[in-house]
């Protein structure tokens, strides 16, 4: 592909009063829960929970931030539903997390004034360990085959892992699985088709009761819905996979591929109340080799319509299959590849370029949905980034209501502005992923158009560990009326 460097496209922005009439800030049912605006800030992990996964003040004052914005939905960060460490992803396994989360809640009530929908995004992951250095992987981690030890000619498994770990890559290539050379070069993963792990031969059976603890917890800790991590690199995402073809009834066909996600979702309606909403987020597009592509996410949508999901949020790629190699000792990172970059699309791109890049997809899923006499609303993001675009996308009838991650990071007032028709004050996000390698690093996550900016006036500015960066962006005060 030819890479073009993209310019923010010219920016339409509304009156007060155009905005009052608008589709994007009238309401909308997401089930039994209504939002008063079509505005939705869909999951972004901020890296600010503590290391056993608890909500700290940072991680309020995140979502504080985003609510002064008042955008119709905030979906809180991907949140782990299991009672395991998992560094510091915020969690929701346990009744000890509820505290946090509670007050997360009340910020984002009193500082939206009631008006923001929140919803906590549930996931589950599964094992993936860093890429090991070459000597300790052929010395401790590689099971020795019969295969090794005919390619390396000798019976002493000492002797054979010493010459493995002389060959070089091409050779290695040519005597590893497919699967032994990736965890050499990449580093282990557990899979969904790895029947012969007992844990995850388990999930079908472990993970409904453990998304429905989630959302009971979510509900009691007072948000509005859950999202069902159902996209990107994780394991329900896996199992609506193409390239899942377990032979349990949970793959190899799209209906097996599906049965799982929606075994969850009815154990997750089961375990909350009838004003409780339960969406999910997945993939219109897998993007990597083998995986689903557009005809799968359609079905998957209309499916999961029938069953009753609240809404459908659409997302793209985002996969390890195709994640670059990380270095000796960090693991892989699913937003580095080809399909990553679909997932968070830059101005560095091809001639259809990052802006509403994904909304054909949203557009599909919501078309057969309707064709199969379905009003669930869906969720569009991709590049979304300016009033006339997410005007357009709705009168079009692509997506019931629009989602911008980068851009709300980049100026979370960004919603609020529009509405009052400030549009001209918008910190445009220039799409180049500087937060999006804070990420990667599992660095707090700020947005480089704002993170140096100290001389303000505010009376207290929280600051990264090292001290270097504001980890919110400066307070915005709308003008006076009438100015
Ligand atoms: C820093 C960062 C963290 C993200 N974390 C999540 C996440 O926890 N769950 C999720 O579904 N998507 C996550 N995303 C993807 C966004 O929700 C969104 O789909 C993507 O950035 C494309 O939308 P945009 O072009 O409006 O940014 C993250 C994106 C960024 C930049
Ligand atoms: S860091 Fe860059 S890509 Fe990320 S929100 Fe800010 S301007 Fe946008």
């Amino acid at each position: 592909m030819s890479v073009i460097r993209h310019d923010l496209p010219d920016a339409v922005w509304p009156t007060a009063e155009q905005a009052a009439a608008s589709r994007l800030f009238s309401p909308i049912e997401l089930g039994p829960v209504t939002a008063p605006t079509r505005t939705w800030v869909p999951a972004m992990v901020p890296w600010r929970a503590t290391d056993d996964g608890h909500a700290t003040d940072d991680v309020i004052d995140w979502y504080g931030r985003f609510a002064d914005g008042r955008p119709g939905v905030l979906v809180v960060e991907a949140t782990g539903i299991r009672d395991v460490p998992s560094g510091p992803l915020l969690r929701v396994g346990h009744d000890r997390f509820l505290d946090g989360l509670r007050r997360l809640v009340d910020r984002v009530r009193e500082r939206s004034n009631g008006e923001t929908r929140l919803f906590l995004q549930t996931i589950d992951f599964l094992t993936i360990r860093r890429r090991p250095e070459k000597d300790k992987f052929f010395a401790r981690f590689l099971a020795i085959t019969p295969a090794h030890r005919v390619a390396m000619r000798s019976d002493d498994e000492a002797e054979v892992r010493a010459r493995l770990a002389t060959c070089d890559d091409e050779r290695l290539r040519e005597v590893l699985t497919a699967r032994e050379f990736r965890d050499y070069s990449h580093g282990y993963r557990d899979e969904v088709n790895d029947l012969q792990l007992p844990h995850v031969r388990e999930l079908p059976k472990v993970l409904p009761e453990l998304f429905a603890d989630a959302a009971a917890r979510a509900e009691r800790a007072g948000f509005d819905g859950v999202e069902l991590h159902y996209a990107h690199a994780y394991t329900m995402a896996s199992f609506l996979s193409r390239t899942n073809v377990r032979d349990d009834g949970y793959g190899g066909s799209t209906a097996a591929r599906a049965r799982l996600p929606l075994e969850v979702f009815e154990a997750v309606r089961a375990s909350v109340g009838s004003t409780f909403a339960v969406g999910a987020r997945f993939l219109g597009d897998e993007v990597i080799d083998g995986g689903g592509r557009i005809e799968d996410a359609t079905d998957y949508g209309v499916a999961f319509a029938k069953a009753g999901f609240d809404f459908l949020s659409i997302s793209k790629g985002g996969k390890f299959d195709d994640a670059k190699q990380p270095k000796v000792g960090e693991a892989a990172y699913p937003y580095t590849g080809p399909s990553g970059h679909e997932c968070m699309p830059t101005v560095r791109s091809d001639e259809r370029g990052p802006f509403g890049r994904n909304v054909h997809l949203a557009a599909s899923i919501r078309a057969a949905v309707r064709h199969a006499g379905h009003e669930t609303p869906v969720v569009a993001a991709g590049g979304i980034c300016d009033f006339g675009m997410a005007e357009g996308i709705l009168a079009r009838g692509e997506a019931d209501a629009i989602a911008a991650a980068r851009q709300s990071l980049a100026d979370p007032d960004w919603w609020e502005k529009m509405r009052r028709g400030h549009g001209e004050a918008v910190r445009r996000c220039i799409y180049t992923n500087y937060c999006e390698g804070l990420d990667q690093k599992h660095k707090q996550v700020t947005c480089q158009l704002w993170d140096r900016e100290f001389d303000t006036g505010e009376d207290y500015v929280p600051r990264s560990k090292d001290g270097k960066r504001r980890l919110l962006p400066p307070v915005w005060q709308p003008p006076e009326s009438g100015s």
